[in-house]
């Protein structure tokens, strides 16, 4: 269950009045064509569902590394999961990620990762046509073919695509790669819980039906499914909360929010984040600059700005109940004990590091909230399930708050400006 705690005085009357706002804007985005995503968890494509987890299967039997392609929303859920869960994952096979940049040198690396190694690729683009992974597929599609022959490396290739357009779907038709689906009503930086991520998450050994009912737990509230009203109440009350004191700030000129965590392993989760409130919200003059910061490492940097720098930021914590990696509670690292004190930890001697950084992140929480607006988002734990409820958590949260500013959340202007600019230097012909 996901907790929203405020460390912050905010007016109570004014939060009830914002978040009944959010609960009506949820049943209007219900009816938005690009809200596909709101029912997923309980909708989702139960035939494709299994085909994902049969192709994972293949995958890891037959090679060492899959080389995940794609950007934005085709890339950043699947690598914040792995990441986040990388403890967790037992997977042999590899995954590793191309066609995120137009680097010459992160293409050659991953080339030189495969060179002699089995390896497949799982082309991913709704659009079928962006530069970036259209030229990294072309590149290891050609050393895939190099390697196997053309019969069998078109059965190494996978490609998530739109169902019925687009470049890419029309290249695995002619081919025959094995092909899966971004729905249509549901746009890239809200897909991961579709065959975008769950085909590299299922590979990497993720427990996908987890991650899938983690989600549930909150879109069964959303639809009045779930049969326990408290629950539900308590989850709505949460999100409508966090979008709301989001929208109230916004209005007192806060205009950055810092996403943090004292786990590196969420480092990603922070840029899969960014990208969902920075392209949903930030348009027509507005938004929110969402930036993030892992902890202890960026107390010793943007750590002094947040607390005595301009008074325009508030933060918002994602914490964790239980030690996030149960797995390792055998072989947790304590402060051992030592004859002489000469580093003057003594005081420390048989302390947990999970202790020491729970109480780090309480101090980090009582010293920013002196001075900015603090929220605290409190996960159960670090697994599959409470990952799936944490995306769902955020993706409804910022299609309210970018409603909340009278902007669409799933469109994104601005990006196609660097593509034509770029395509016109590159002299790509007229469509
Ligand atoms: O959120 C979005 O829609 C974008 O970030 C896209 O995911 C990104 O531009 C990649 O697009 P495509 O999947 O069409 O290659």
């Amino acid at each position: 269950m996901i907790n929203f705690k405020i460390h912050y005085d905010i007016d109570a009357s004014a939060l009830a009045v914002q978040s009944s706002s959010a609960e009506c804007i949820v049943e209007d985005l219900k009816k938005n064509d690009m809200a596909g995503w709101i029912d997923l968890p309980e909708n989702y494509d139960k035939d494709e569902f299994e085909r994902i987890k049969a192709a994972a299967k293949k995958i890891r039997a037959e090679s060492d590394y899959l080389v995940c392609i794609g950007i934005g929303g085709s890339f950043l859920g699947h690598k914040a999961v792995i990441d986040a869960l990388e403890s967790q994952v037992a997977g042999d096979t590899k995954i590793l990620y191309a066609g995120n940049s137009i680097s010459n040198i992160s293409l050659q690396k991953i080339l030189d990762k495969i060179d002699g190694k089995n390896f497949s690729i799982n082309v991913i683009s709704k659009s079928g046509t962006t530069t970036e992974p259209a030229i990294a597929f072309r590149v290891l599609k050609a050393k895939l073919i190099d390697v196997y022959g053309e019969e069998e490396a078109y059965k190494r290739i996978y490609a998530t695509t739109d169902a019925e357009s687009g470049a890419l779907h029309d290249e695995a038709l002619y081919n025959h790669y094995e092909r899966f689906v971004v729905p249509n009503g549901i746009g890239g930086r809200f897909s991961v819980l579709t065959a975008v991520g769950l085909l590299p998450l299922a590979v990497a050994g993720v427990d996908i039906d987890e991650l899938m009912a983690g989600a549930r737990i909150l879109s069964a509230a959303i639809s009045d499914s779930n049969e326990d009203a408290a629950i539900s109440g308590d989850i709505k009350t949460g999100i409508y909360k966090y979008a709301s004191v989001r929208h109230i700030l916004r209005s007192r000129n806060y205009d950055v929010e810092v996403l943090s965590c004292f786990e590196p392993c969420m480092e990603f989760f922070g840029k899969w984040w960014q990208q969902l409130f920075g392209e949903s919200e930030g348009k027509e003059n507005k938004g929110i600059f969402p930036a993030t910061a892992i902890y202890s490492t960026d107390l010793h940097s943007l750590g002094q700005y947040m607390q005595q720098g301009r008074y325009n930021i508030f933060e918002t914590i994602l914490t964790f109940k239980n030690n996030p990696l149960p797995k390792y509670t055998d072989v947790e690292i304590k402060v051992p004990e030592m004859a002489e004190n000469l580093d003057q930890l003594g005081y420390l001697e048989g302390v947990s590091m999970a202790e020491i950084n729970k109480k780090a992140e309480l101090a980090t929480i009582t010293a920013h909230s002196k001075h900015i607006p603090v929220f605290e988002i409190e996960m159960t734990d670090l697994s599959a399930k409470s990952m799936g409820e944490l995306i769902y958590f955020f993706e409804l949260a910022c299609a309210i708050s970018a409603t909340f500013d009278q902007v669409n959340p799933f469109d994104q202007p601005g990006v196609e400006a660097y593509k034509n600019e770029m395509f016109k230097l590159l002299g790509k012909p007229e469509a």
